[in-house]
This record gives C-alpha cells, structure tokens and sequence, in this order.
C-alpha cells in the first residue's frame, strides 16, 4: 500500500465546489507539501537577506541556502554546480539559449529540428531565432502512434543541423521520447541537444551525463517548488563561451563607464536579485521527491494513467490521443475529446463535481492541429493522485453527455 501522501497535501485533502477535489492539472502545476511551505516560510522568517551582496550574518545564510541548492540541482541532475543556472521557469531557461547560443551561433543555411509535439516554450523562442539568424526551423512530425517519426529523423537529421530542441515528455501526450539516442544521433552530425525537462525531470529520473545532453531545462512549479523558481543545465564549455542573457547586478566582475567584463559562471547568467525563497522550496521539493524515489513515482503514475486510459476506452464517446503508444513510454497524461461537446464545457462541468482538469490548446497550438483539433481535454496525474482521483474524473465524464442534453 502506498503511504498516504494527502497527510502531506492539505489542499488536496479539501473541496472543490462542494464535492472532494480531484486534482488532475498537474501538467499545469504541481501542488506543495507542508515541509516546501515550511522551507519557504522559513527562510522569509528566519533569514531574508540579499545573497551575495553582504557580509552579515543573514545574507551570508540566503546565500548559503542558494548555493547549497544549486548543489543539489546539479547533484539530483549528475551535472556540476556550476553548470546549473537558476531561472524564473522552464520558458525563461529556453529563451535564454535561444538568445544567447541561438543568436550568436546560428547563420543563414543552418537548421533548428524540433518536434511537431513541442509546447510554446520550445517553438517560438526558435520562430524569433530562425527569422533573426536566417536559419530555417524544421519539424520531427509524429508517427501514427503518436511517437517521433523515424523516417522523418533520419531525413531532418542533417549536417545543416545546428540545434536539436526536443522534449522528453510530451505535455499533451505523456510519451517518454528516447532523448539519449536523439542526442547521440544530433551529436554524429554536429548538432547540440536541447531537452525541454519540465514534463519529465518532476516524473522520471534524469541523469544530464547520461542523456548526454547540452542543455536541459526545468520549471520548479512543475515538481512541488513554489512558481518563479526554474532551472537552466548547460554544459560548463558551452556556457562558457555564451554571451550573457540578462545583464545588471551581480553578472558582472569589472564594470567600467564603457565597458563591463562578465562573471564566470553561473553568475553569468543570474542577473538581479534572485529567489532565494523559491530555491529553499525546490530544496525541500527535491529532498521531497528523493524521499519517495522515482522508481515509485514512476509506478504510481504508470498505473494511474493505464487504469485511466482503460476506463475512458469503455466509454464510446470519448477519443484519446497519444493512447495507442506501440512502446511502453507513457506516462501521467491522458487527452482525449469527448464527441459533440467543447473541452472548455468538459472541464466546466468537470469542475461542478470536484475535478481539476485542463482544457484548450495546451501552449502546443501545432501539435493539437497535426492531431485535427482546435482543443483538447487534458487529465494529469503525479504520484500524489489515487486511483479514487480517476474514479471521479470517470464518473464526472460519463456525466458530461447528459448534462449537455445530447443523452
Ligand atoms: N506548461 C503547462 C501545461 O502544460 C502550463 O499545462
């Protein structure tokens, strides 16, 4: 039996609209346990100083908090401290190599390869570098069990590559690509590997060394931590000779009327004051998590999802996409329509009896139209989640016909 992690979830133990909350958003974000709030209560109460800035005792504890966990980011990555720069989330680590690899390294002629199945926040940031670079942004479409396409690899794949961005796990369709062999194959033909992590480093365990990826990006809001904590992993000889992203505060060393030299890394790229609240919570959140370990966060999840995918199979109104997977590769999302009726009036009526789920497009707008839909509905599970949680959203999506009069 699984411990009971709502002792740990307050939230989750309390209603939504009267009825029990069944919170299936997790793709969206995640909830918190008491011991991330008390990690962050306690740093506001206990030591809130400025990090870095001053050589009293409370600045030199924010600053120790800060450091220690970026020490355990790299330590729970397998990277080095210094190659893990903190972020406001995910869309701000992209951007950064975007802006900073992308801008300085791309030329007319190149290519950028991405996925068909990438969220906004690994498409447009490459849209913005292809027009300013002249560099040609590409497709890896997907297969009709909604995997990468093969055939399509092998022709994209090229010597014009210059950047392969790719997501680990899809945010509408929960399937595990296989980004070590990606990467090995980027790197033959002398592409450098982007991996957007915010939908699997909270779900499976991520090793940067072993994926050999160049860079690697997570939102902390998406594992426990509080939102406006994120992670950039780049590799230290990359980063090195990447110009800085944002420039101010404490990214510089000598700062003269016209010119300034940078910091070395990570201070390089962490200009401004930094959220060193947000940190003692993904401290407390990866202490969390390691606690449960992935092999059992990947268990629970794997089974949510097949007993969800099965229930909703039953129900002959309700098409699923990403479900028919011919490799064992999914995990923690289900999406699926169900027939003559919006997924906002899905999730509308979901809500009324207690069901979180998302509805729209899912910052995947290219993805949802290769699938033929203008929306979808979008149940996502962590390890949290019981399978009384599915029996709910079950129940709440046999009702939705009836309640629309088409029944
Ligand atoms: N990226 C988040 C999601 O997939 C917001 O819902």
């Amino acid at each position: 039996m699984n411990k009971n992690f709502l002792n740990d979830f307050p939230i989750l133990r309390g209603n939504m609209n009267g009825q029990p909350l069944a919170y299936l958003d997790n793709g969206a974000t995640t909830q918190k346990p008491e011991s991330v709030v008390r990690s962050i209560c306690g740093y506001y109460g206990g030591c809130n100083a400025n990090p870095h800035r001053g050589v009293y005792e409370l600045s030199v504890k924010a600053t120790k908090i800060y450091e220690d966990t970026r020490r355990k980011v790299a330590e729970f990555l397998n990277a080095r401290p210094q190659e893990i720069i903190f972020t406001k989330n995910a869309t701000e680590s992209l951007n950064l190599v975007a802006y900073s690899y992308g801008l300085t390294n791309l030329h007319a002629g190149d290519e950028i390869l991405i996925t068909i199945a990438e969220h906004h926040s690994n498409l447009v940031p490459w849209q913005m570098v292809a027009r300013a670079t002249g560099a040609t942004l590409n497709y890896i479409y997907l297969a009709a069990d909604g995997n990468l396409n093969e055939a399509d690899i092998a022709a994209k794949l090229t010597k014009r590559t210059k950047i392969l961005a790719v997501t680990q796990i899809s945010n509408v369709l929960g399937l595990i690509n296989d980004v070590k062999t990606l990467a090995a194959r980027a790197h033959e033909v002398g592409a450098i590997v982007v991996v957007d992590g915010a939908q699997s480093v909270p779900h499976i365990a991520v090793d940067v060394k072993d994926l050999d990826a160049d860079f690697l990006v997570f939102s902390g809001h998406k594992m426990l931590s509080p939102m406006g904590i994120g992670v950039l992993y780049g590799k230290k000889k990359i980063l090195d000779a990447m110009p800085p992203f944002l420039s101010g505060g404490d990214m510089i060393e000598y700062v003269e009327e016209q010119a300034t030299t940078f910091a070395e890394l990570p201070q390089k790229f962490e200009a401004g004051t930094q959220n060193v609240g947000g940190a003692a919570g993904l401290s407390a959140a990866i202490d969390y998590l390691r606690g449960v370990g992935f092999e059992e966060i990947s268990r629970i999840e794997r089974d949510l999802t097949n007993f969800a995918v099965a229930e909703l199979k039953r129900l002959p109104y309700v098409e699923l996409y990403g479900c028919d997977s011919t490799r064992d590769n999914k995990i923690g999302i289900v999406t699926f329509n169900i027939r003559d009726v919006h997924p906002h009036d899905v999730a509308t009526i979901l809500d009324a009896q207690g069901v979180a789920i998302r509805a729209g497009h899912h910052c995947a707008q290219p993805l949802i139209k290769f699938l033929g839909q203008t929306s979808t509905c979008r149940a996502s599970f962590y390890f949290y989640n019981t399978r009384r949680d599915i029996e709910c959203l079950i129940e709440a999506v046999e009702r939705v016909r009836s309640v629309m009069h088409l029944d």
